[in-house]
Order: C-alpha cells, then structure tokens, then sequence
C-alpha cells in the first residue's frame, strides 16, 4: 500500500541535509516535496501540539525553533514504518545501542536533539504533511521569503 510520510530534519542535523537525502534516496522513498524553512516558536508549538503540557514541550519548542529545519514529504509503499525504521529509536543513545546504522544512530544527540521526526500514523502524516506544503505563510521558508 503507497502511503505518504512527513519526514523533517532537525536544527541539529540540518548540516548533514545532504547526506539524510543521499539515505531517504538510497531507501527506495520519492521525495514529492521538500521545504526548507525557520519555524517561528508558535509555529513549532502547533505542530507538536499533541505534546502541550508535557514537561519537555517548552525545551522542545525552543529547539525546533532554533534554526533551519527541512520538512520532506516521502512516499513509499509502508513509508510511515518504513521511515521509522531507518530513523531508529527516538532516543539517539537507544538507537546506537539497539539500530546502530540508523540515521538517529548517525546523527542524534540523545532523547530531546535526535536529528530527524517520523510522523506516527496515516492521519497524522497527512495533518503534517498540510502543516508544511499547504500553508504558504509558514516561518521563513523558501530563499527567506
Ligand atoms: P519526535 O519524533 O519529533 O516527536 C516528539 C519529540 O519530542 C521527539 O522526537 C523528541 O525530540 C522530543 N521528546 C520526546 N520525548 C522526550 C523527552 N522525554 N524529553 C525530551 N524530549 C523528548
């Protein structure tokens, strides 16, 4: 069944863009669409709202806030799993210990500055995919318009 994910590089792995597309590439994904931007902290707050409330939700924020992200629409037959497994855990320690040749394994820091999301569902991939493709006014996006 061809499925739709939204994959995003973090700040903290946005220096290594290049080669998580040379991965996503190599995995047999076709990247429909790709956009880079800065999210504003509001921005960052709606799209992880799911997690308002949560102790980490303020330090999470703030990070996804903090510098250039790459929002990726991959598609894929089982590409929500499939993208999942080769991000590994959503711990980068985990991941090194559990799937070490994971991107998280890679490119991680640890449980909060893990390098790269994975949507978790069929309805959430396509709210995150209208997130970053259907909203036109988003952050500073797209050669800083
Ligand atoms: P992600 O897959 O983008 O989904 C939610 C994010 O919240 C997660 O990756 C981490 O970056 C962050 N996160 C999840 N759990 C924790 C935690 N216990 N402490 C800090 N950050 C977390």
């Amino acid at each position: 069944r061809v499925e739709r994910t939204l994959a995003m590089v973090k700040p903290d792995a946005f220096k290594h863009l290049g080669k998580i597309l040379n991965a996503i590439s190599q995995s047999g994904f076709r990247i429909n669409n790709l956009r880079v931007c800065q999210l504003r902290k509001e921005e960052a707050e709606t799209f992880y709202a799911v997690h308002r409330g949560k102790p980490f939700f303020e330090k999470l924020t703030t990070f996804m806030s903090s510098g250039r992200i790459a929002a990726i629409e991959l598609v894929a037959p089982g590409a929500i799993s499939k993208w999942r497994e080769l991000i590994g855990p959503t711990d980068s320690n985990k991941a090194r210990a559990e799937a070490p040749n994971s991107i998280r394994a890679h490119f991680g820091t640890d449980g909060s500055f893990n390098a790269v999301h994975g949507s978790d569902a069929t309805d959430t991939a396509a709210e995150e995919i209208r997130f970053f493709f259907s909203q036109p006014s988003l952050g500073k996006c797209d050669l800083g318009r």
